[in-house]
């Protein structure tokens, strides 16, 4: 699954933005998603975070929340911005992903320099669970 590399950077820059609205006020890890559908719309998403701390939703799940309830179920990427040197999809995101098919999880450290890993989501999450 290739990107173009302007889409690559377009996703890559939006999951960065998206990084200054997190609500991270307990981790402090701030994550910011790029949600990229088939039709090349993009959803974003942050990690928001609550005092019950087993509340928190990554930024992945919010960025696959408001796709899917805009109609669009099909994803050719996911981007993700994180301050770590690796950084990638919780299990819980994988699963989640994987319910709408195989896509491109492009996983980006946001502390500079930059630097990105391209991965296959079906190689990060083998034998996802289906129904
Ligand atoms: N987090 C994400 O947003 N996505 C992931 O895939 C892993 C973890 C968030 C959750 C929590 O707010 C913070 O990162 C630290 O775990």
């Amino acid at each position: 699954m290739n990107l173009a590399p302007v889409t690559l950077r377009r996703l890559i820059a939006a999951a960065l933005a998206a990084r200054r609205h997190a609500h991270a006020p307990y981790s402090r890890f701030r994550v910011g998603a790029a949600l990229l559908t088939a039709s090349g719309k993009i959803y974003t998403g942050v990690n928001v975070e609550n005092a019950s701390y087993g509340l928190t939703i990554c930024a992945e799940r919010i960025a696959v929340g408001k796709a899917v309830s805009n109609g669009h179920c099909r994803f050719r990427a996911i981007a993700i911005a994180a301050p770590s040197a690796q950084p990638t999809p919780c299990g819980a995101c994988r699963q989640v992903l994987a319910e709408f098919g195989d896509c491109l999880v492009i996983c980006v450290d946001s502390r500079r320099p930059r630097r990105v890993w391209l991965h296959q989501l079906s190689e990060l999450l083998p034998h996802a669970f289906r129904l």
